[in-house]
């Protein structure tokens, strides 16, 4: 993650230094405004910075804070916190996302306000531990919420929606009954820096919220679908999320539009109902190329499965990414230039983090001069993403016979009956399984 220092942006914004925000009756904004920010977590740009949004609510019996900021803003989320609360009276601390963005002033604030309760979702307890590496044995307390669980702060409710890998396992949402805010981490938020805070006075941050989606949750649409079954139904004045701005305005349209990022495609074109079969391949003098023919013959020939043939070399990256997503089976064909695929291959693998992959099928074929490696190494990155290959890789050496290429046919029909299930690759299950939940290994954290 790289930041600039703060302090080369011009002192514009009166929430910078300022107070706390209120965005409902005893309800605060009490995060900051990182405007200098210019990329986040390494895979976003952040053309106006981001917010790191923390909200207080004040019951009668006290007050609970929703998430905190990021470590180096600690001391505006504390000035805020002051102005509106004294320690002694915050009762809970939620936590709806662990990520340090949101949990940096968290050991602190725990250090300040010792009669608060932590409360942390199901998922939550051993990345917490994880995050606040306690010296010996849990020496710190905290209650997991699961969907359905409230806690009250007198006149006041909040409750929780599970709804994890929102972008992490242990994400969830909470809900202030009476107010009918959700408070939702992560989810419908942006990286969009506005210190006029609510979507109906900071600039057009449309875009912004897309790129989010794209970039963050589009991984986890299964997961988006669950979670919107539980906020949906839920009457809602406000939606509060942890970046970018506070949706006052019209909040539903913020998760109608989730629906619609995360089931377009599943009423993909003509064809939806065959089995898909993207082959991408780039060649220098075209003995890739022909193979690349072949294999599309060889796949065309088994009934059920669609096949798309495409140059990497005249393409642009981003729309193959939509093509793959919806896709069951991907055929790489590249020759072994000085030891290794070519460069196109390994640029479109390397963009697929944002798709779920697993189950998909892979395959890869090329020409080579004498060492051929490219085939093999195009195969270990497939399964290191998770993808089945079912059918032995294809090489053929320099420019391919008529043998070769019936070899070559032979290979596509042999990737196409693994697709449908024809082929010595009995599990081949193709789409459902391509859409299941992306694989994360978060043993380390357990
Ligand atoms: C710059 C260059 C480097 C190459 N390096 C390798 C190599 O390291 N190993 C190998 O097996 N073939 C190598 N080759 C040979 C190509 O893989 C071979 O010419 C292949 O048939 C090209 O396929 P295409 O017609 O699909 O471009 C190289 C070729 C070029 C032009
Ligand atoms: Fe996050
Ligand atoms: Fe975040």
């Amino acid at each position: 993650m790289t930041m600039r220092p703060t302090g080369n942006m011009p002192e514009t914004a009166p929430t910078q230094s300022g107070d706390a925000v209120e965005i409902a009756d005893g309800v605060h904004w009490i995060g900051a405004l990182d405007s200098a920010l210019r990329s986040f977590d390494m895979i976003l740009r952040t053309a106006n910075g981001t917010t790191y949004n923390a909200y207080a609510v004040r019951g009668a019996h006290g007050v609970a804070v929703i998430d905190t900021v990021k470590a180096e803003f600690s001391g505006d989320f504390f000035r805020r916190l002051e102005s509106i609360a004294d320690y002694d009276e915050i009762r809970f601390i939620v936590l709806n996302h662990l990520e340090p963005d949101h949990t940096g002033a968290l050991p602190e604030l725990m250090r300040r306000a010792p009669n608060a309760r932590l409360i942390i979702s199901k998922r939550a307890p051993a990345m917490l531990k994880a995050l606040l590496k306690p010296p010996g044995d849990d020496n710190f307390d905290y209650d997991v919420a699961d969907t359905g669980d409230e806690i009250s702060l007198g006149d006041r409710t909040l409750g929780f929606l599970h709804t994890p890998f929102l972008h992490w396992p242990d994400t969830q949402c909470s809900y202030l009954v009476e107010e009918q805010i959700l408070f939702s981490g992560d989810v419908f938020g942006c990286h969009y820096c506005d210190d006029r805070l609510f979507n109906d006075r900071v600039g057009d941050f449309r875009f912004s919220f897309d790129y989010y989606y794209a970039h963050i949750m589009r991984p986890f649409k299964p997961h988006v679908l669950d979670a919107l079954k539980l906020i949906e139904p839920l009457p809602l004045k406000l939606i509060a999320p942890t970046h970018g701005p506070i949706l006052r305005d019209r909040p539903r349209r913020y998760v109608a539009r989730y629906r619609e990022l995360s089931t377009s495609g599943d009423c993909f074109e003509p064809g939806a109902e065959h089995r898909s079969l993207i082959v991408f391949y780039l060649s220098a003098y075209g003995s890739t190329a022909r193979m690349a023919e072949a294999v599309c013959a060889g796949a065309e020939s088994v009934p059920g499965v669609r096949v798309s043939l495409y140059d990497l070399e005249g393409g642009e990256i981003d729309p193959f990414v939509d093509l793959i997503e919806a896709a069951d089976a991907l055929a790489f064909g590249s020759p072994t230039v000085n030891g290794d695929a070519v460069k196109p291959v390994w640029d479109l693998l390397s963009s697929l983090a944002v798709v779920s992959l697993r189950g998909k099928i892979g395959a890869a074929f090329g020409s080579f001069g004498w060492s051929g490696e490219a085939v093999p190494m195009i195969e270990d990155r497939m399964r290191g993403l998770k993808m089945r290959v079912p059918v032995p890789g294809l090489r053929v050496k320099l420019i391919p016979t008529d043998d070769e290429l019936a070899q070559a046919r032979d290979f596509g029909s042999r990737l196409a009956l693994a697709m449908t299930g024809g082929g010595h690759s009995p599990d081949a299950r193709g789409g459902d399984a391509a859409r299941g939940e992306r694989v994360i290994d978060f043993a380390d954290l357990k």
